[in-house]
């Protein structure tokens, strides 16, 4: 009797360091496939995910005073996500997230045009992309698995691909897992696209929220947002978030790449070593004392500050305006493949993609 229940504590305290999931219908895209919605949900953290973008849709964590907010920008219903093909709110931008210079890269000799979306770059993956998606989502212990196979010649990718993505919940920790296999030599680059707002979504500005980004370089972009191909120094220049500082403090400084970028919109190549999990950025707010860590097997990050954002698009809580949400994409870097110095995003029959990214979540007094 004693062995049994001192079995079934143990049982009991396994089951609980996962987070409890279920889920639910989400309604119909415009083709009638139908969307599932998941909940994840720890002690500290409620977050939920879908199969269209196999997407973030919300994450509900405590501030300093107990009060529940949703940190992520993002809808209550379906058609808004459907309606909206221009945020990426959420979503797993695939097979290449970021920008592709005029949609053309070079593998094993021979040159790939992908679907053109912005001027004449590929954006995320070209026009249908990953976050236009169905996935097909299945519960695993204290999670969901989303899986997708994009055909031979997709957006112009050469290769059947088949990407699985992995988001899992124990406590205040939200663990991403990305992996892919091929069956021709092709270019792969996966990330999670959700734009936080720490106060909470709908609140107003990101501008007062604190940033740590863990790098001593950023790679600067053009006039269309592409690579230059340099590594450069953070120090001394408004890309230098070594220490903390409020993301409003330089914004609209006198700067070139912030120029370019509208505000902060580029790759910071990251300290820590690639392939293991290591620091990518924290944020903190100040009005809520919530803090998010990110740490990341990828070599960089997407800083964006919701530039785009212009109040076209509200969710439950109010508009979503310029500046109301920042990203924090783990990636290899924009344009890889046609910069031979930056790591490699090829990926060949028989090998397999992996990265995980991780999201921290507490309260600061
Ligand atoms: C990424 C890009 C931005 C913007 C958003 C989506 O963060 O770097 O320039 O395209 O996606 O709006």
């Amino acid at each position: 009797m004693r062995m049994l229940s001192v079995i079934l504590t143990m049982m009991t305290s396994v089951a609980a360091a996962h987070a409890a999931v279920s889920h639910a219908d989400f309604g119909k895209l415009p083709d009638g496939s139908p969307v599932t919605i998941y909940t994840l949900k720890s002690p500290q953290v409620e977050m939920r995910v879908m199969t269209f973008g196999a997407r973030v849709v919300s994450i509900t964590t405590p501030d300093r005073n107990g009060k529940q907010a949703d940190v992520v920008l993002g809808y209550d219903k379906l058609e808004d996500y459907v309606k909206d093909n221009k945020t990426y709110f959420g979503v797993v931008p695939g097979r290449y997230a970021n920008r592709v210079a005029n949609g053309k890269f070079t593998l094993d000799g021979k040159e790939y045009q992908l679907s053109v979306n912005e001027g004449t770059n590929t954006l995320h993956g070209g026009k249908d992309g990953f976050d236009r998606r169905n996935w097909t989502g299945k519960e695993i212990p204290g999670g969901v698995e989303f899986t997708l196979v994009s055909p031979d010649g997709d957006q112009g990718f050469p290769g059947k691909l088949t990407a699985h993505v992995r988001y899992t919940l124990q406590g205040n920790k939200v663990a991403i897992h990305y992996s892919a296999t091929t069956d021709k030599p092709t270019i792969v680059n996966l990330t999670n696209h959700t734009y936080f707002n720490l106060t909470g979504a709908g609140s107003g500005t990101i501008l007062n929220e604190k940033m740590t980004i863990y790098a001593d370089k950023m790679t600067p972009v053009d006039a269309k947002l592409i690579p230059t191909g340099e590594l450069k120094p953070v120090a001394g220049t408004p890309f230098d978030f070594r220490k903390a500082e409020t993301i409003g403090a330089r914004i609209n400084a006198d700067d070139e790449q912030l120029k370019l970028g509208k505000g902060y919109d580029h790759n910071w190549v990251l300290n820590g070593k690639m392939g293991t999990l290591h620091p990518a950025a924290r944020v903190q707010d100040p009005a809520s004392g919530r803090v998010l860590e990110e740490e990341t097997t990828e070599p960089g990050v997407q800083f964006y500050t919701g530039n785009f954002l212009d109040g076209s698009f509200s969710g439950p809580n109010g508009k979503y305006d310029f500046r109301t949400g920042l990203c924090l994409e783990t990636q290899h870097y924009p344009d890889s493949p046609n910069h031979s110095s930056f790591p490699s995003t090829e990926l060949k029959p028989g090998q397999t993609y992996s990265s995980e990214t991780t999201w921290t979540f507490s309260v600061e007094k």
